[in-house]
């Protein structure tokens, strides 16, 4: 190959909705039928990354995910014309939006886990295809059409997806609230729960709510748009108080919906109800609100709260739901050992092994492009692992 390939890499972090998303008003565009509020994890812990790269000389767009050869979606290949439409309007696009590309991705976390994975994955891909061709500003509006929730982690930090109202889409985008700097003594524990169970996936639930939840229509257009705004505030003020339980309310309203939704879509197991009732005891123990918990669809609780509490939760956490020692992953956060004399205060049912392991992390800012030496594909294109 004579000509020099332009690659570009890019890490993309996960987002956790405390406001959540789940319907949509169109199918295609994938344009929700309320706003959303999320939380940008820090990408030290987990992330996606891609690197992109176009050439004359290929003859079909491939796509490596986590080492394996993908075949094509209507999801991807929608977000990529999407994408490559948006090049075409460019003056000069940096690489010609007509050749076809190779793109290489793979998350630091795992995908098995059920943790938001496309949301880091469509951002990630949407960020670094952007860089490639040169397109400036928002890109939230293109990573939406790989995954809805996929446009909110473009941003760091806290952010706001702001449903919008034209049928085009166009005004359907996320905006940064505040940068993860706001709040420097928030921390996150994603707890993983060991299950393996087919869930639904995202869309067919909501596909199936939307159809049939009474509950979806009214959470949307009644309670949704006042508790964004209380939310807004909340986080503005970091009243811990309040966005700990309208986080915990959002939640539970979903997977209302969830059950509402005929057939149900079922995505808590027994130790998401019990880890739910830990952190509502330890906040009635302490007469405040110490943390506050939040499921997506899956049973894995994502749980908020402040740096000094992180110690008494996660030795809490270890005592009621581990099974061996290496409980706990990501950053070294200390863990305070649960005493006899708390441990029996609370009526938890004991699950051991219940949670896989902790991920400790924290707020964090969003896209990032990454040096020449990061890249996953080499100079032919061609991905690394497989040399
Ligand atoms: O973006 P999707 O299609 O994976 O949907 C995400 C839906 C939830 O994670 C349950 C909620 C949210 O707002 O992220």
């Amino acid at each position: 190959m004579s000509e020099e390939l332009r690659l570009v890499t890019c890490t993309a972090p996960v987002n956790i909705a405390v406001i959540k998303y789940w319907g949509k008003r169109d199918e295609k565009l994938i344009l929700p039928i309320n706003d959303s509020i999320s939380v940008t994890l820090s990408s030290e812990q987990m992330h996606a990354k891609t690197t992109v790269t176009a050439s004359s000389t290929f003859l079909e767009d491939k796509i490596w995910l986590n080492k394996e050869l993908q075949a094509s979606s209507s999801r991807l290949s929608s977000c990529l014309e999407e994408v490559r439409a948006k090049a075409r309007q460019l003056e000069a696009p940096a690489v010609n939006p007509d050749w076809k590309v190779r793109i290489c991705s793979e998350n630091n976390f795992p995908t098995a886990a059920g943790l938001a994975s496309s949301a880091a994955g469509y951002a990630c891909l949407v960020s670094a295809l952007c860089q490639l061709y040169g397109i400036k500003g928002d890109t939230s509006i293109l990573a939406r059409r790989g995954s809805g929730s996929a446009c909110r982690s473009v941003y760091g930090g806290f952010v706001h997806w702001k449903m919008g109202e034209r049928a085009d889409g166009e005004d359907s985008r996320a905006f940064q609230l505040h940068p993860a700097c706001h709040w420097p003594e928030m921390r996150v524990l994603i707890c993983v729960a060991s299950d393996t169970r087919k869930k639904t996936s995202s869309s067919t639930g909501m596909k199936n709510s939307v159809q049939t939840s009474q509950l979806l229509k009214y959470r949307a257009e009644e309670i949704v748009p006042k508790r964004t705004l209380e939310m807004i505030e909340a986080i503005k003020e970091k009243d811990f108080s309040k966005f700990a339980q309208i986080t915990i309310k959002d939640s539970n309203q979903f997977h209302a919906v969830c059950q509402d939704t005929y057939p149900p879509c079922v995505y808590l197991n027994p130790t998401s109800h019990q880890v739910s009732s830990l952190v509502h005891q330890i906040n009635n123990f302490s007469g405040r609100f110490v943390a506050t918990y939040t499921f997506d669809a899956g049973p894995n609780a994502c749980i908020f709260l402040m740096e000094k509490d992180v110690p008494k939760v996660l030795g809490l956490l270890k005592y009621f739901f581990a099974e061996g020692d290496e409980f706990v992953r990501g950053e070294e956060l200390p863990m305070e050992e649960a005493t006899e004399a708390e441990t029996s205060k609370y009526s938890v049912d004991r699950i051991a092994g219940g949670l896989k392991y902790v991920i400790c992390t924290r707020p964090g800012e969003g896209p990032e492009v990454l040096a020449a030496d990061q890249h996953l594909l080499n100079n032919q294109g061609e991905p690394k692992f497989m040399q």
